[in-house]
Protein backbone atom coordinates (compact mmCIF):
# COMPACT_ATOMS: atom_id res chain seq x y z
CA UNK A 1 0.00 0.00 0.00
CA UNK A 2 1.70 2.93 -0.98
CA UNK A 3 0.73 6.69 0.61
CA UNK A 4 0.21 9.32 -1.87
CA UNK A 5 -1.41 12.84 -1.34
CA UNK A 6 -2.06 15.07 1.53
CA UNK A 7 -5.77 15.39 1.43
CA UNK A 8 -6.15 16.91 5.19
CA UNK A 9 -3.96 18.02 7.62
CA UNK A 10 -5.65 18.77 11.32
CA UNK A 11 -4.14 19.80 14.35
CA UNK A 12 -2.77 16.51 15.62
CA UNK A 13 -3.20 14.15 12.22
CA UNK A 14 -3.13 13.85 8.39
CA UNK A 15 -4.89 11.92 6.09
CA UNK A 16 -3.26 10.56 2.98
CA UNK A 17 -4.93 9.09 0.14
CA UNK A 18 -3.41 5.30 -1.24
CA UNK A 19 -3.16 3.68 -3.87
CA UNK A 20 -6.99 2.09 -3.22
CA UNK A 21 -9.26 4.65 -3.34
CA UNK A 22 -11.39 2.91 0.01
CA UNK A 23 -8.22 3.33 1.83
CA UNK A 24 -6.48 5.82 3.62
CA UNK A 25 -3.18 6.16 5.88
CA UNK A 26 -4.18 8.43 9.20
CA UNK A 27 -0.81 10.08 10.49
CA UNK A 28 -0.28 11.08 14.02
CA UNK A 29 1.90 13.43 14.93
CA UNK A 30 3.62 15.32 17.07
CA UNK A 31 2.09 18.61 17.38
CA UNK A 32 -0.36 19.18 20.45
CA UNK A 33 -2.91 22.19 20.07
CA UNK A 34 -5.47 23.91 22.70
CA UNK A 35 -7.57 26.53 22.81
CA UNK A 36 -8.85 26.66 19.10
CA UNK A 37 -5.19 26.12 18.18
CA UNK A 38 -3.92 29.40 19.52
CA UNK A 39 -1.78 27.21 21.28
CA UNK A 40 0.31 24.53 19.56
CA UNK A 41 3.32 22.72 20.73
CA UNK A 42 5.10 19.76 19.68
CA UNK A 43 6.30 16.72 21.93
CA UNK A 44 8.90 13.99 20.72
CA UNK A 45 7.22 11.14 20.38
CA UNK A 46 3.07 12.12 20.94
CA UNK A 47 2.42 10.31 17.14
CA UNK A 48 3.92 7.09 17.99
CA UNK A 49 2.29 6.80 20.92
CA UNK A 50 -1.12 8.21 20.29
CA UNK A 51 -1.23 5.89 16.74
CA UNK A 52 0.04 2.64 19.04
CA UNK A 53 -2.76 3.63 21.81
CA UNK A 54 -5.34 4.01 19.32
CA UNK A 55 -4.64 1.21 17.01
CA UNK A 56 -5.15 -1.00 20.46
CA UNK A 57 -8.03 0.60 21.36
CA UNK A 58 -9.81 0.59 18.03
CA UNK A 59 -8.80 -2.46 17.70
CA UNK A 60 -10.01 -3.75 21.07
CA UNK A 61 -14.00 -2.05 20.52
CA UNK A 62 -13.76 -3.95 16.79
CA UNK A 63 -13.00 -7.12 19.04
CA UNK A 64 -16.44 -6.35 21.15
CA UNK A 65 -18.45 -6.08 17.93
CA UNK A 66 -18.24 -2.18 17.13
CA UNK A 67 -17.14 -1.74 13.65
CA UNK A 68 -13.91 0.97 13.44
CA UNK A 69 -12.57 2.41 10.42
CA UNK A 70 -8.92 0.84 11.23
CA UNK A 71 -7.53 -1.46 9.15
CA UNK A 72 -3.69 -2.27 10.22
CA UNK A 73 -0.47 -0.44 11.43
CA UNK A 74 0.80 1.57 8.56
CA UNK A 75 4.05 2.89 10.29
CA UNK A 76 5.01 4.01 13.67
CA UNK A 77 3.08 7.19 13.76
CA UNK A 78 0.35 6.13 11.16
CA UNK A 79 -2.63 3.80 10.67
CA UNK A 80 -4.58 2.29 7.14
CA UNK A 81 -7.71 3.09 7.44
CA UNK A 82 -11.25 3.13 5.57
CA UNK A 83 -11.97 6.34 3.53
CA UNK A 84 -15.33 7.36 5.19
CA UNK A 85 -18.02 9.90 4.65
CA UNK A 86 -17.27 11.61 7.88
CA UNK A 87 -20.39 13.53 9.85
CA UNK A 88 -19.63 16.74 11.07
CA UNK A 89 -20.06 16.73 15.02
CA UNK A 90 -18.27 15.44 18.19
CA UNK A 91 -20.06 13.06 20.59
CA UNK A 92 -18.96 13.73 23.77
CA UNK A 93 -20.22 11.15 26.88
CA UNK A 94 -19.21 11.78 30.34
CA UNK A 95 -18.65 9.54 33.47
CA UNK A 96 -17.60 12.32 35.74
CA UNK A 97 -17.93 16.43 35.71
CA UNK A 98 -14.94 17.84 33.89
CA UNK A 99 -14.20 20.57 31.18
CA UNK A 100 -16.78 22.38 29.79
CA UNK A 101 -19.23 21.02 31.50
CA UNK A 102 -17.93 22.12 34.64
CA UNK A 103 -17.53 25.78 33.52
CA UNK A 104 -20.89 25.76 31.95
CA UNK A 105 -22.92 24.63 34.83
CA UNK A 106 -20.36 25.47 37.91
CA UNK A 107 -20.71 21.69 38.89
CA UNK A 108 -17.92 20.30 40.74
CA UNK A 109 -15.42 18.00 38.71
CA UNK A 110 -15.15 14.86 39.21
CA UNK A 111 -18.89 14.31 40.04
CA UNK A 112 -20.24 11.30 38.96
CA UNK A 113 -22.74 11.86 36.16
CA UNK A 114 -25.28 9.03 36.42
CA UNK A 115 -26.91 8.28 33.89
CA UNK A 116 -23.51 9.64 31.27
CA UNK A 117 -23.99 12.82 30.80
CA UNK A 118 -24.34 12.96 26.07
CA UNK A 119 -23.52 15.97 24.52
CA UNK A 120 -23.03 16.66 20.50
CA UNK A 121 -21.15 19.39 18.58
CA UNK A 122 -20.97 20.83 15.68
CA UNK A 123 -17.08 20.88 14.29
CA UNK A 124 -16.48 23.50 13.65
CA UNK A 125 -13.42 25.58 14.53
CA UNK A 126 -13.90 29.10 13.12
CA UNK A 127 -17.20 29.18 15.34
CA UNK A 128 -15.60 27.08 18.25
CA UNK A 129 -17.38 23.76 17.59
CA UNK A 130 -20.85 25.15 19.35
CA UNK A 131 -23.19 22.68 20.89
CA UNK A 132 -25.95 20.91 18.64
CA UNK A 133 -28.92 18.57 19.18
CA UNK A 134 -30.58 15.89 16.90
CA UNK A 135 -33.23 18.71 15.86
CA UNK A 136 -30.36 20.64 13.99
CA UNK A 137 -28.81 18.15 12.58
CA UNK A 138 -32.16 17.17 10.75
CA UNK A 139 -32.94 20.79 9.51
CA UNK A 140 -29.36 20.97 8.06
CA UNK A 141 -28.49 17.18 6.70
CA UNK A 142 -25.72 17.15 8.02
CA UNK A 143 -26.57 13.30 9.48
CA UNK A 144 -29.44 11.34 8.67
CA UNK A 145 -31.73 10.64 12.34
CA UNK A 146 -31.30 6.87 11.56
CA UNK A 147 -27.44 7.35 11.63
CA UNK A 148 -27.38 9.91 14.14
CA UNK A 149 -29.32 7.48 16.95
CA UNK A 150 -27.02 4.68 15.42
CA UNK A 151 -23.87 7.07 16.53
CA UNK A 152 -25.35 8.17 19.50
CA UNK A 153 -26.30 4.37 20.29
CA UNK A 154 -22.21 3.23 19.49
CA UNK A 155 -21.17 6.13 21.71
CA UNK A 156 -22.72 4.23 24.74
CA UNK A 157 -21.86 1.14 23.99
CA UNK A 158 -18.00 2.38 23.59
CA UNK A 159 -18.29 4.11 26.97
CA UNK A 160 -19.39 0.37 28.38
CA UNK A 161 -16.27 -1.58 27.14
CA UNK A 162 -14.14 1.52 27.72
CA UNK A 163 -15.43 1.75 31.15
CA UNK A 164 -14.90 -2.38 32.10
CA UNK A 165 -11.02 -1.61 30.04
CA UNK A 166 -9.47 1.42 32.08
CA UNK A 167 -10.49 0.22 35.33
CA UNK A 168 -9.37 -2.87 35.07
CA UNK A 169 -5.57 -0.65 34.84
CA UNK A 170 -6.93 1.44 37.27
CA UNK A 171 -8.08 4.46 35.04
CA UNK A 172 -11.11 6.47 35.45
CA UNK A 173 -12.71 7.11 32.09
CA UNK A 174 -13.87 10.86 33.22
CA UNK A 175 -15.06 11.55 29.23
CA UNK A 176 -14.39 11.61 26.11
CA UNK A 177 -15.19 12.50 22.39
CA UNK A 178 -15.80 10.28 19.28
CA UNK A 179 -16.65 10.83 15.34
CA UNK A 180 -18.07 8.89 13.03
CA UNK A 181 -18.48 8.04 9.30
CA UNK A 182 -20.52 6.10 7.19
CA UNK A 183 -18.93 3.19 4.69
CA UNK A 184 -21.00 1.44 2.27
CA UNK A 185 -24.19 2.73 3.87
CA UNK A 186 -23.40 1.54 7.68
CA UNK A 187 -21.90 3.82 10.29
CA UNK A 188 -18.63 3.16 11.51
CA UNK A 189 -15.97 4.38 14.36
CA UNK A 190 -13.66 6.73 13.05
CA UNK A 191 -11.06 9.35 13.74
CA UNK A 192 -9.10 8.48 17.24
CA UNK A 193 -9.49 7.33 20.86
CA UNK A 194 -6.24 8.66 22.72
CA UNK A 195 -5.37 10.58 25.92
CA UNK A 196 -5.96 13.38 23.21
CA UNK A 197 -9.68 13.16 23.18
CA UNK A 198 -10.27 11.35 26.53
CA UNK A 199 -10.04 12.37 29.77
CA UNK A 200 -8.11 9.36 32.48
CA UNK A 201 -7.78 10.05 36.25
CA UNK A 202 -5.44 7.46 38.24
CA UNK A 203 -8.04 5.75 40.67
CA UNK A 204 -6.19 5.83 43.57
CA UNK A 205 -4.47 9.93 42.87
CA UNK A 206 -6.89 11.52 41.17
CA UNK A 207 -4.04 12.58 38.54
CA UNK A 208 -4.52 13.35 35.01
CA UNK A 209 -3.27 11.19 32.42
CA UNK A 210 -4.38 13.19 29.55
CA UNK A 211 -4.82 16.54 27.30
CA UNK A 212 -5.57 18.21 30.04
CA UNK A 213 -1.60 17.84 31.42
CA UNK A 214 -0.89 20.51 28.40
CA UNK A 215 -4.36 22.53 28.57
CA UNK A 216 -3.67 23.60 32.23
CA UNK A 217 0.26 23.86 31.53
CA UNK A 218 1.63 21.12 34.06
CA UNK A 219 4.22 18.91 32.66
CA UNK A 220 4.88 15.43 31.92
CA UNK A 221 2.42 14.71 29.30
CA UNK A 222 4.50 12.39 27.15
CA UNK A 223 5.42 9.97 30.94
CA UNK A 224 1.37 10.12 31.42
CA UNK A 225 0.40 9.04 27.69
CA UNK A 226 3.11 6.31 28.44
CA UNK A 227 2.15 5.29 31.41
CA UNK A 228 -1.49 4.42 30.03
CA UNK A 229 0.21 2.74 27.64
CA UNK A 230 2.32 0.72 29.74
CA UNK A 231 -1.07 -0.33 31.66
CA UNK A 232 -2.56 -1.79 28.56
CA UNK A 233 0.08 -3.46 27.54
CA UNK A 234 0.95 -1.95 24.26
CA UNK A 235 4.01 -2.09 22.61
CA UNK A 236 5.56 1.30 21.91
CA UNK A 237 8.93 -0.01 20.18
P1 LIG B 1 -14.99 19.31 26.90
O1 LIG B 1 -15.08 19.16 28.38
O2 LIG B 1 -13.99 20.35 26.47
O3 LIG B 1 -16.34 19.55 26.28
O4 LIG B 1 -14.45 17.94 26.32
C1 LIG B 1 -15.07 16.71 26.60
C2 LIG B 1 -14.21 15.57 26.09
O5 LIG B 1 -14.17 15.59 24.68
C3 LIG B 1 -12.75 15.65 26.53
O6 LIG B 1 -12.28 14.34 26.79
C4 LIG B 1 -12.01 16.24 25.36
C5 LIG B 1 -12.84 15.78 24.19
N1 LIG B 1 -12.91 16.76 23.11
C6 LIG B 1 -12.08 16.61 22.00
O7 LIG B 1 -11.29 15.68 21.91
N2 LIG B 1 -12.16 17.55 21.02
C7 LIG B 1 -13.02 18.58 21.05
O8 LIG B 1 -13.05 19.40 20.10
C8 LIG B 1 -13.90 18.71 22.19
C9 LIG B 1 -14.87 19.85 22.28
C10 LIG B 1 -13.79 17.78 23.19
Amino acid sequence: MRKMMELYRGKTKTLYSTDQPDLLVLEFRDDISALDGKRVDQFNRKGLINNKLNYFIMSHLQKAGIKTQIKELYSHNATLVKNLKMAPLEFVLRNRAAGSLVKRLGIKEGTALCPPVFDLFLKNDDKHDPMVNSSYCRTFGWVSSDHLSRMREITFQTNKILNTLFSEIGLILVDFKLEFGIFQNEVILGDEFSPDSARLWDQKTFHKMDKDLYRQTQVGLIEAYEEVANRLGVNLD
